[in-house]
């Protein structure tokens, strides 16, 4: 047998630089409620949501993915050409294939980094994060793009009462790179299959294609919905709030760190609820900061963390070098969480 030579990377790997990019068009609940009987009120209060952000023509998910990532290359202080593979998180790119991730590469002008794309829902940038981890450590890469990206409002029924106040669009990203101490934690990941059910697409993309209209979904004027992300917002609502908070415990837990030793609190924005329940249970310090960008973001499910993250930083709220718990849940179910030092 012969004698493979070991990869060499580094001792380990942390965040060294985080971008973000939201759409223009910024949209208030008031245009929501074109569509559903709700109230400006309602959606506050259930939800936390004020405003979103929806994509135009020309905000595709490569064009947001691009800015959001020429911005974390920049913060990271790196050169493109370093980045050895991207990792794109995302559901709402509608080419089966190739990848949109080859795309971002490209664009951005790195060297032929390996690029591809993951499914993993709401928790696609805690997936993304713990690929880069290993590919820095192992040696397969130097620097690892994540990228987590979503045009959510194409897949948003907006008659649906349930869902069309909640979803958003942007785009996310953290470059990976070496580091001489810990500063990415063991990550408490997994999924829940039997619950597969409970966040899902209303029609398969085959179904769609070769159904017949009348069996297909139809909206208030008799057309054919396009398919969308359709939920059981209050199965949902209580996995995440029973289970995501001991998923939470269990990565300070594998971190070695208590939640006073905690500066920040990035939980996947879903629903400001289910934030405020989080931060109850885990009964964080109140010098813990935490990430409540849904107000103004909606849920960008893989984008939310490190848009949060972007901005949390880009107002002072958090600081270079601040200890943070990130958490992403959703759609599979999945989950993913770690604690991370903040670039
Ligand atoms: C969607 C969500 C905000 C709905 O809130 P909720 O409190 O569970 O609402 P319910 O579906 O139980 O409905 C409660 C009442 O509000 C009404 N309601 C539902 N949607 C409404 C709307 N958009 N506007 C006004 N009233 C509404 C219902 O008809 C119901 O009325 P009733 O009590 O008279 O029967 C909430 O379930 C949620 O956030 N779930 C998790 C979402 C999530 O995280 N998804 C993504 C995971 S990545």
């Amino acid at each position: 047998m012969a004698k493979i030579r070991p990869s060499k990377g580094a001792p380990y790997a942390r965040i060294l630089g985080v971008g973000g990019y939201r759409p223009t068009r910024v949209v208030p609940n008031e245009v929501i409620l074109e569509k559903i009987d709700s109230s400006d009120e309602w959606i506050r209060s259930r939800s936390g949501i004020e405003t979103r952000h929806w994509a135009g023509p020309e905000e595709t998910v490569a064009a947001m993915s691009v800015e959001a990532a020429g911005k974390a290359i920049a913060d990271a202080g790196i050169d493109a050409d370093r980045i050895g593979a991207v990792v794109v998180s995302t559901v709402s790119h509608f080419s089966q294939t190739p990848a949109v991730a080859t795309e971002i590469a490209d664009k951005l002008g790195t060297d032929k980094a390996a690029a591809f794309d993951i499914s993993a829902g709401c928790a696609g940038f805690g997936y993304g994060l713990t690929l880069a981890k290993g590919m820095v450590v192992e040696g397969s890469a130097e620097y690892v793009l994540v990228i987590g990206v979503e045009r959510l409002s194409d897949l948003t029924d907006l008659e649906d009462r349930a869902t069309a106040f909640l979803f958003g669009d942007g785009a996310g990203a953290v470059v990976v790179g070496p580091s001489k101490e810990p500063a990415i934690g063991p990550t408490v990941w997994g999924s829940e299959g039997d619950k597969a059910g409970t966040i899902k697409q209303t029609v398969p993309w085959d179904r769609f294609a070769t159904a017949d209209a009348s069996e297909l979904p139809q909206d208030s004027a008799g057309n054919v919905k396009f398919p969308a992300i359709t939920q059981e917002g209050q199965a949902v609502f209580r996995w995440a709030v029973f289970e995501m908070a001991k998923v939470a415990q269990q990565a300070l837990d594998a971190a070695g760190i208590t939640s006073d030793d905690l500066d920040v609190f990035i939980p996947h924005q879903a629903n400001v609820r289910i934030i405020d329940s989080m931060v109850k249970t885990l009964k964080l310090p109140e010098h813990v900061t935490v990430a409540r960008d849904i107000r103004t973001t909606g849920n960008t499910s893989a984008a939310s963390i490190p848009l949060a993250m972007e901005r949390l930083l880009a107002t002072g709220e958090a600081k270079s070098g601040d200890t943070a718990l990130v958490i992403g849940f959703g759609a599979g179910l999945v989950y993913a969480a770690t604690v991370v030092t903040l670039p």
